[in-house]
């Protein structure tokens, strides 16, 4: 059986914020949850949170009943931590150790750790260029792990070792509470080590595993914002990649980001500084052009988007072409073959098959049949400044340039509404509605006041 151990009860100083470190982003959300998501994919008997500092906003951000918060009062040491969680966890499970600010890891890394670990202990090391600043591992001349030494309680010809311990470890849970029993803090900070259990159990008898991995980015820690950066670059790759497998072209994939998740046909393209974030979906063969925002969005087979527009909480169906510059806001329905051009905002709006609104224009709380054409400068006056109204138009309308809808109002099946009507009451069917006064000529008018007698 398998408990695993979340350490996060470090104070993140260095992120020099106000937010707890475990709950700054990585691709769009907490990294504590994308070390939960993959925990959770390892199906352990049960997860065990450590949490400090911070830890009410920490344990709030993550309600689910699966997790067991487990308070470390003072920040006596990574050994600490674990012996805070381990009163829960009973004699014959192995304790995975995982760290909330390692949010890369992979199942698949972990899975090799826990097959080489059997019932012993086994750790994840890392060959490292400059290993500075971490834990390095002592191998006996045969090879064997004898230990892990501090780097700031490291003789000179031990700093020279480039293999470094990356946290994460597996430990058989019966053994390690008498090991975490030995323990002291006679060392360089003070601190009861976790990586001291290594030489306890090398005391016992026991073998020490140790599995090797050679990506870094993986058992990237984040202890400043710098090192957020790094994993957060490290994520939208792995990402874009995944993309560029599946079949999407990217035009830049250090230009696209993804704060969420997306799921794409073939044949997609998508050009320069795009985000996309929640949950988007794109069908084959879309085109998403630079500069675009798009977050929880469905685009349907062969939808086109033009540059630098904003899209959320939409559904676009096959063929549907927006922008450049279109503004589609939440419960924004376009239909097959619709077209919403630039300077468009629309909202609550469903747009039947094949119509469209080219230019400048607000259509929000509209239900629009198929082959309406809306003219430039329309505006669904749906708000009376207490309530929200519904505009309706039926198939083959068409809608002047520089209407205004006030709604409730319905417009019939191919009507047609003058330019520059204000509508206020419904416009029957097969007929044209002008709602503007009758234009007039002035002859002889000037604009000059003294030229005119
Ligand atoms: C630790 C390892 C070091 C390894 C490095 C990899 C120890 C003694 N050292 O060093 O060998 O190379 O990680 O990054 O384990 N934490 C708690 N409670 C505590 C102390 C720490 O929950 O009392 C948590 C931190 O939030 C963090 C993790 O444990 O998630 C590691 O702690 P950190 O202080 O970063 O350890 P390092 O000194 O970097
Ligand atoms: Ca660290």
């Amino acid at each position: 059986m398998l408990s695993i151990v979340i350490l996060a009860a470090g104070q993140g100083t260095r992120m020099r914020s106000a937010m707890p470190k475990v709950l700054h982003g990585v691709g769009g959300r907490p990294m504590l949850q994308r070390v939960i998501d993959t925990a959770r994919s390892l199906e352990p008997a049960a997860i065990h949170i450590v949490h400090g500092y911070g830890g009410q906003d920490v344990r709030a951000a993550f309600p689910d009943g699966d997790l067991n918060w487990v308070e470390q009062e003072k920040q006596l040491g990574t050994a600490d931590a674990v012996h805070a969680a381990l009163p829960v966890i009973p004699d014959d499970h192995r304790v995975l150790v995982l760290c909330g600010d390692v949010p890369l890891i992979a199942a698949e890394t972990l899975h090799r750790l826990l097959d080489r670990a059997g019932y012993n202990p086994a750790l994840l090391t890392i060959e490292m260029a400059d290993p500075t600043g971490y834990g390095r591992i002592l191998r006996d001349p045969d090879g064997q792990v004898s230990g892990i030494v501090e780097d700031k309680d490291a003789q000179e010809d031990q700093k020279a070792i480039r293999e470094i311990n990356t946290g994460l470890m597996v430990l058989p849970a019966g053994p390690l509470r008498r090991w975490l029993a030995d323990l002291s803090n006679d060392n360089a900070q003070g601190e009861y080590y976790l990586t001291d259990v290594m030489a306890s159990a090398r005391r016992d008898g026991s073998a020490i595993h140790a599995v090797t991995t050679d990506s870094a980015s993986e058992v990237q820690g984040v202890n400043n914002r710098v090192q957020l950066a790094v994993v957060e670059r490290a994520w939208q790759w792995r990402i874009a990649e995944g993309l560029m497998r599946g079949g999407v072209t990217l035009a830049d994939p250090a230009r696209l980001d993804v704060r969420g998740s997306v799921t794409t046909g073939t044949d997609c393209v998508i050009d320069v500084d795009v985000v996309l974030e929640g949950e988007v979906r794109l069908g084959t063969d879309v085109a998403i052009g630079s500069g675009c925002v798009i977050r929880d969005a469905t685009l349907d087979d062969g939808v086109r988007v033009a540059p630098q527009t904003v899209i959320e909480g939409a559904r676009l169906r096959a063929g549907a072409q927006v922008g450049p510059f279109a503004r589609l806001r939440q419960e924004t329905d376009l239909g097959p073959a619709t077209r919403i051009g630039n300077f468009v905002e629309t909202k609550a709006l469903t747009l039947g098959r094949g119509s469209k609104a080219n230019h400048l224009a607000y259509v929000g709380d509209a239900r629009i049949g198929e082959g309406v054409n809306i003219g430039a400068g329309t505006i669904t006056c749906n708000y009376d400044g207490r309530a929200k109204h519904t505009t309706v138009i039926e198939d083959g309308a068409f809608i002047g340039s520089d209407t205004q809808l006030i709604a409730p109002v319905t417009v019939g099946r191919n009507a047609t509404i003058g330019a520059g009507t204000s509508l206020r009451r419904d416009a029957p069917a097969d007929a044209l509605t002008v709602g503007t006064g009758r234009q007039r000529t002035v002859p002889g008018w000037s604009r000059d006041p003294d030229a005119s007698s």
